[in-house]
């Protein structure tokens, strides 16, 4: 029996090579291969700064941090937990707002029946690797004066209207061992703010100003920060990562449509996710409605060495600890209860992917 995890990354022998280079210098933290990854990462992204860090986070953490009010931060109840997380580690409060099924995405319309004078931004959540519909979301931010912030943490190489996602707000990207670049853990921030680039630079390493050095031997800190930083040998094995992403998405992408097609062909239960005109899907995860017997088909696909899950269950708003902001959203339930995440990676192989199908096939034909 096979055993098909559920992400896999792809570190090959010139990424161990950077790194090796990297370390051989005897520079361990953050360096000048920081500054390579992060030119290359925002040419990427088409944003003036990309600031690596630590995690994704952080990178949330930082951008709320340069917002000077607190306030009402207006989240999806559909995320990982750091999305909250940040917000009230920056001393504001989570008011979650309801997703639509198809895109699992906020949508302007949901965002807007959440605004009230407290709120200071807005972090969307580009769900998977498909962006939420940002025409109307930029409207309506700039129409009310809120921030925007892209949580992209499952969507480098996703675009909108042919804009990268990370390009619209203040961008926050991950690196993470399941996404579609690894740093093994990693974080990148991206902004075509100045004002806010320098803040941030102070902000993931201690607060210290390193333009202010009146001696040598000088180190003024402007501010509480943090040790947010990247080392060296990490930026160089993301930046060597970078590289490779348009061919790690092809693949990615390779895989969604032929999952797509088989789930097509079978029909009920399964509903697959509809990728509009105008937008682009980088597959951090490849995610499908189960309409019926969910937990049943999770069972059998554990049970044949087929690593699937679900992203999220249970949703935050109905984590312990952020019940008390909780609300009622009703598309956030039914994809707690009907969303099935499925095996996708570059090197998926053609056999394990045959092999899945014969499963939900063989799984389908005794639900019937
Ligand atoms: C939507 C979302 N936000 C934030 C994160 C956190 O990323 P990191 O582990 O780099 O802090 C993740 C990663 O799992 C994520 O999926």
């Amino acid at each position: 029996m096979p055993n098909i995890p559920l992400f896999k990354s792809k570190i090959d022998n010139k990424d161990f090579k950077v790194m090796n280079e990297s370390l051989k210098t005897g520079w361990l933290t953050h360096g000048k291969n920081n500054l390579i990854f992060e030119k290359n990462f925002a040419k990427y992204i088409g944003t003036k700064f990309a600031i690596s860090m630590n995690s994704c986070t952080s990178a949330l953490e930082c951008s709320l941090k340069i917002i000077k009010k607190k306030g009402e931060v207006i989240i999806p109840s559909w995320t990982w937990v750091s999305t909250a997380n940040a917000v009230i580690n920056t001393g504001n409060k989570p008011v979650f707002a309801d997703v639509e099924i198809n895109s699992r995405n906020l949508t302007a319309e949901e965002i807007k029946k959440k605004i009230t004078k407290k709120t200071i931004a807005v972090i969307v959540v580009h769900y998977s690797g498909l962006p939420c519909d940002m025409k109307k979301i930029t409207e309506l931010v700039k129409r009310k004066k809120i921030n925007l912030i892209e949580d992209s943490a499952e969507t480098l190489g996703a675009t909108y209207k042919k804009k990268q996602t990370g390009s619209f707000g203040t961008g926050c990207f991950s690196f993470f061992p399941t996404k579609n670049i690894t740093t093994t853990e990693g974080g990148m921030l991206t902004t075509n703010n100045e004002k806010h680039y320098n803040e941030i630079k102070k902000l993931i390493a201690h607060g210290i100003n390193k333009d202010k050095k009146k001696f040598f031997w000088y180190r003024v800190a402007d501010l509480p920060g943090h040790n947010f930083r990247l080392p060296n040998h990490l930026a160089a094995l993301g930046n060597s990562q970078l590289k490779k992403l348009n061919k790690f998405n092809l693949a990615r992408r390779k895989i969604a449509k032929q999952y797509d097609m088989f789930f097509n062909k079978l029909g009920s239960p399964f509903e697959v996710q509809i990728v509009k005109k105008n937008f682009t899907h980088s597959y951090q995860m490849y995610s499908v409605l189960v309409k019926e017997k969910r937990n049943s088909l999770l069972k059998f696909l554990k049970k044949n060495g087929i690593d699937a899950s679900v992203h999220f269950d249970p949703p935050l708003h109905k984590q312990n600890y952020l019940k008390k902001y909780s609300t009622s959203l009703k598309n956030t339930e039914i994809l707690s209860k009907e969303i099935l995440t499925l095996p996708i990676y570059p090197d998926l192989s053609k056999k394990n992917l045959n092999f899945i199908f014969q499963k939900i096939k063989q799984w389908s034909k005794n639900n019937k």
